[in-house]
C-alpha cells in the first residue's frame, strides 16, 4: 500500500481529480483531460476513473504486485488474462482522503449524496468515541478517525468490509478504526461500550417489503425499519451527553406545527430530543420524481405496468403526502418526561441542498 500511496502522491492524481471538484463524478471531463496525460498519471486515471483496461504488468510496476492482488481480492479490480479493469469502482478524493466507491445500479460499496451529506456535516468531535453503523466503504468512519476519534465501524456486507479495509489502509487509518463485519442489530448485543456519537446512514428508501431493490437501499415501508432497531437498541449505548446523527428518507403530511411523520413519532416513542432538519420534500403521486422512480422499481419487481404500480404505491403510502429527506441529531432525554424536538424546516423555503 505504501508504494500505491507514493505513486498517487507523486503522479498528481489527487490534483488532477480535484481540478473538477471534491467527490466529483465528471466522467466526460476526466476523459477529455486524460487524452493529454502521460504515464504514470494516465495509467492511474485510466484504471481508477475511466474504467479502461490496463496491463497487469504495468499496474504491478506502478502500485506494487501485492497491492494489485489486494485490490483484486477486494473485488475493486477484475483480472482478465493480462489485463485489469475496474469493477465499477472509482478512486475519488475528498477532504484529503482517497476513497474507493462503486458507482453502479446495485453496488456493494455504496456512495451517494446521502453519504457525502452525513460525511461532511456530521458534528465534528475530537478525541472521543464514535460508532459508525452501516458503515459501507467507510466514509463516516474515516472522517471521524481523521479527527483523532477512536472509531468502531459496523457493516453487514463482507464485500463492503473488504473495500473499507483497503480505504483505511490507503489513508493510514487502520489503527484508528476497528471494523466489525456484523449486523448492527447483532453487534449491540455483544457489546458493553458506550459512544459519544453514533452515526448511521442506513438503507433508507421507503418501499413495500416485497419490492426487490439493492439491500443497501431498502428501508422498509416508511424508510425507518433499521432506524427503529438502531434507536431502540443503541439508546442505552449513548455516553452521557452523547447523541445519534443520521440521514434518511421517510413519509410526511402537513406542514409546520401540523407536520406528521413516522420519524417524529419514533423519536418521541424513544424519548429522544434534539433537532430534525427537513432537507427536501417530494410529492407522493402526481409529478413527484421519487414517486415515479419507486413506481418503476415496483413495476420491474412485480412485472406489472407503471400505472398499476403507481396505484399500488398510493395504497401503500396511505394519506402521506410527501417523501421527506432529513438529517437528525438526537440525544437521550435523561430524566425528562417527554421528547422535545426542534424542527429546522429548510424544505419550506429551499429545494435540495445537502441531498435531494
Ligand atoms: C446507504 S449505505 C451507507 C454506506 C456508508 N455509511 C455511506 O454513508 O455511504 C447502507 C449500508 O448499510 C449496510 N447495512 C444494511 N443493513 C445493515 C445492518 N442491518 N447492519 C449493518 N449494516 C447494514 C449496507 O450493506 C450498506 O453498506
Amino acid at each position: 500500500m505504501k508504494q500505491f500511496r507514493e505513486t498517487l502522491h507523486e503522479s498528481g492524481y489527487s490534483q488532477f481529480y480535484l481540478f473538477f471538484g471534491e467527490m466529483n463524478m465528471r466522467y466526460r471531463d476526466w476523459a477529455v483531460a486524460a487524452a493529454g496525460l502521460r504515464a504514470p498519471l494516465k495509467v492511474l486515471v485510466s484504471l481508477f476513473l475511466l474504467g479502461e483496461p490496463v496491463s497487469q504488468a504495468q499496474a504491478d510496476r506502478l502500485i506494487g504486485a501485492q497491492t494489485t492482488q489486494q485490490l483484486i481480492d477486494a473485488k475493486i479490480l477484475k483480472s482478465a488474462g493480462e489485463t485489469l479493469t475496474s469493477n465499477s469502482f472509482h478512486l475519488v478524493v475528498h477532504r484529503g482522503l482517497y476513497y474507493f466507491c462503486q458507482v453502479t445500479g446495485d453496488p456493494f460499496a455504496y456512495l451517494g449524496e446521502d453519504s457525502i451529506a452525513l460525511g461532511q456535516y456530521q458534528t465534528p468531535l475530537w478525541n472521543r468515541r464514535v460508532l459508525d453503523l452501516c458503515s459501507g466503504p467507510g466514509i463516516q468512519a474515516m472522517y471521524a478517525a481523521q479527527r483523532g476519534n477512536e472509531v468502531t465501524a459496523v457493516e453487514q456486507g463482507a464485500d463492503a468490509c473488504g473495500v473499507q479495509r483497503i480505504n483505511l489502509a490507503l489513508n493510514e487509518l487502520t489503527t484508528r478504526v476497528t471494523l466489525v463485519n456484523a449486523r448492527a442489530e447483532d453487534f449491540v448485543r455483544s457489546e458493553k461500550r458506550v459512544w459519544d456519537q453514533i452515526l448511521f446512514n442506513p438503507p433508507l428508501v421507503p418501499l413495500p417489503g416485497k419490492v426487490e431493490t439493492p439491500s443497501v437501499r431498502h428501508g422498509g415501508h416508511d424508510g425507518l425499519e433499521l432506524v427503529r432497531e438502531i434507536l431502540a437498541g443503541y439508546r442505552e449505548r449513548l455516553a452521557p451527553g452523547g447523541h445519534f446523527e443520521f440521514v434518511g428518507m421517510s413519509l410526511s403530511k402537513g406542514r409546520g406545527k401540523r407536520l406528521e411523520s413516522p420519524l417524529l413519532t419514533l423519536a418521541k416513542k424513544q424519548r429522544l430530543s434534539g433537532r430534525v432538519h427537513l432537507l427536501s420534500r417530494h410529492q407522493i403521486g402526481g409529478s413527484g420524481v421519487i414517486f415515479a422512480m419507486h413506481a418503476a422499481s415496483v413495476a420491474r419487481s412485480e412485472a406489472t405496468s407503471t400505472d398499476t404500480a403507481r396505484r399500488q404505491l398510493a395504497v401503500e403510502y396511505g394519506d402521506y403526502e410527501d417523501f421527506l429527506l432529513y438529517y437528525a441529531c438526537l440525544h437521550a432525554n435523561r430524566g425528562a418526561q417527554k421528547s422535545v424536538l426542534n424542527l429546522v424546516d429548510m424544505a419550506a423555503t429551499h429545494y435540495g441542498g445537502w441531498f435531494s
